[in-house]
């Protein structure tokens, strides 16, 4: 099993990079994370935003396996598969869901806004589509799973949590808003769900491996978002890195392969939270405009920065990543300086290329190497080769500061505009 996933704080464009591989794979597997994500995928000029689905559902040919660590909204699930079925996707041949994926309840989207609003300055920024208090009910142990839809007293169980979820609202003031349109969707989409593939996914999934057949676990969000080791606590509610994988799908460490860490060749990020490299300036617009950096979820505008060697070192010794694949390189084709971030400063002067523990309270000043822009459009070029000097000086300083081969270069949004590379 490969794995890809993001090294920074998310739309890195792993959406777009999974649907282009998924034909090399018979299976494409999430395992973490649920609606908060926005995976983009340009087909024929034609834009489509996956939230839950794996981006390998375009593929005729690829199965696709919603994964035991997700929290799964099924009111966004059957919308989604309503607009792929109408599209003529083969959903119901091809999309298998974990018995064990958990649900995300009607009032889960309510807590998460009730917490964040008593979080007031310190908000995280969440995506509010409930997925820490899922994530709060699986770790509590009394949340429910994809397989309990199936059995007798799922509806008893359900007014359980939502007797419970109701009093935790009551505790935070949290006025409720049309409950009744909720709770009448939610039943409507566990209706609609009944009659999709369910299954015991780490049987499912190892039996794949045992046939020899290629699996891609896709990730969500990105390392630096990830519980553990992202900026604590404005992270997001799972194991965004490459760990998540074996316990988001019931594969064993030593079934993986490759580990393909996706990056801009520069950074965003979304909602609250550190970011040393961000750009306050006209630098930072322009790169958000040409990037068209906005959230596909939430359609928030993205902060914009250089990009940030530290924090890439460190998400790739988490994910021991194998190979790099840079994205977004044509969106600094106009820039005349391009910087990139070799260290940081802490406030007492002295000079890191780690990342410190107290990121996220102490201020930290980039320390840059600037390179001169290709001043070019690169979107049309099919080989590295024939790519502008100053931009194959970025990449190979790029790939000599992390030590890893940069196989793959995104130079545009279409399945098409990417160029392989022997390394
Ligand atoms: P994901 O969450 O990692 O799948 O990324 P998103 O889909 O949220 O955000 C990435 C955005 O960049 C999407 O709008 C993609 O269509 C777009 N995109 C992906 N790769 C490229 C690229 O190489 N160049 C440009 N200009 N856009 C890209
Ligand atoms: P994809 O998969 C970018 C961010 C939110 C917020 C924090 C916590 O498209 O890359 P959450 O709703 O998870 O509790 O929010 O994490 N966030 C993302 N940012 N891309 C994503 O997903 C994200 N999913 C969550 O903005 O700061
Ligand atoms: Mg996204």
């Amino acid at each position: 099993m490969d794995i890809l996933l993001g090294l920074q704080w998310g739309d890195e464009g792993k959406g777009k990079i999974v649907d282009f591989l998924a034909e090399k794979y018979h299976m494409v597997a999430r395992f973490q994370g649920g609606p908060n994500a926005g995976h983009t995928l340009n087909i024929g000029g034609k834009k489509h935003v996956l939230r839950q689905i794996p981006s390998g559902i375009f593929r005729s040919e690829t199965t696709n396996l919603i994964g035991n660590g997700m929290v799964l909204d099924l009111v966004t699930l059957k919308k989604e598969l309503v607009e792929l079925e109408n599209m003529g996707i083969t959903v119901r041949q091809n999309l298998f869901i974990s018995k064990k994926a958990q649900l995300i309840l009607p009032a889960h989207r309510l807590l998460d806004a009730a917490q964040e609003h008593a979080k007031g300055d310190h908000k995280i920024g969440s995506t509010l589509r409930g997925i820490s208090p899922a994530y709060q009910d699986k770790t509590g142990r009394s949340g429910l799973r994809m397989g309990d839809l199936h059995q007798k007293d799922f509806e008893q169980k359900y007014l359980e949590r939502k007797e419970d979820h109701l009093e935790k609202l009551k505790q935070l003031d949290f006025e409720v808003p049309n409950w009744g349109d909720l709770e009448e969707d939610f039943w409507d989409a566990v209706e609609y769900m009944m009659n999709f593939q369910v299954v015991d996914s780490e049987y499912f999934i190892n039996d794949f491996i045992q046939q020899g057949k290629n699996i891609l676990a896709e990730g969500a969000q990105g390392t630096l978002l990830d519980v553990d080791f992202g900026s604590y606590p404005f992270v997001t509610s799972s194991n965004t890195s490459a760990a998540g994988a074996c316990t988001g799908l019931g594969v064993s460490p030593r079934k993986i392969e490759e580990t393909i860490g996706v990056f801009k060749a520069y950074c965003t990020r979304v909602g609250s939270g550190p970011f040393p490299t961000e750009l306050f300036d006209e630098t930072g617009k322009k790169m958000a405009e040409i990037g068209r950096e906005f959230g596909s979820v939430t359609g928030r505008p993205r902060r914009c920065g250089w990009l940030d060697l530290p924090a890439l070192q460190y998400a790739n010794m988490i994910n021991g990543t194998t190979q790099l694949y840079m994205m977004k390189s044509d969106v600094l084709n106009t820039f005349s300086e391009i910087k990139i971030c070799t260290h940081y400063e802490l406030p007492d002067g002295t000079q890191t290329d780690k990342m410190p523990f107290e990121i996220a309270d102490m201020p930290i000043k980039p320390v840059y190497k600037t390179f001169k822009g290709w001043e070019k459009d690169i979107s049309e070029i099919k080989t590295f080769e024939a790519m502008p000097k100053s931009f194959q000086q970025y990449v190979a300083f790029i790939e000599q500061e992390l030590n890893l081969p940069i196989p793959l270069i995104s130079v545009g949004a279409e399945r098409d505009e990417t160029v392989w590379r022997k390394v």
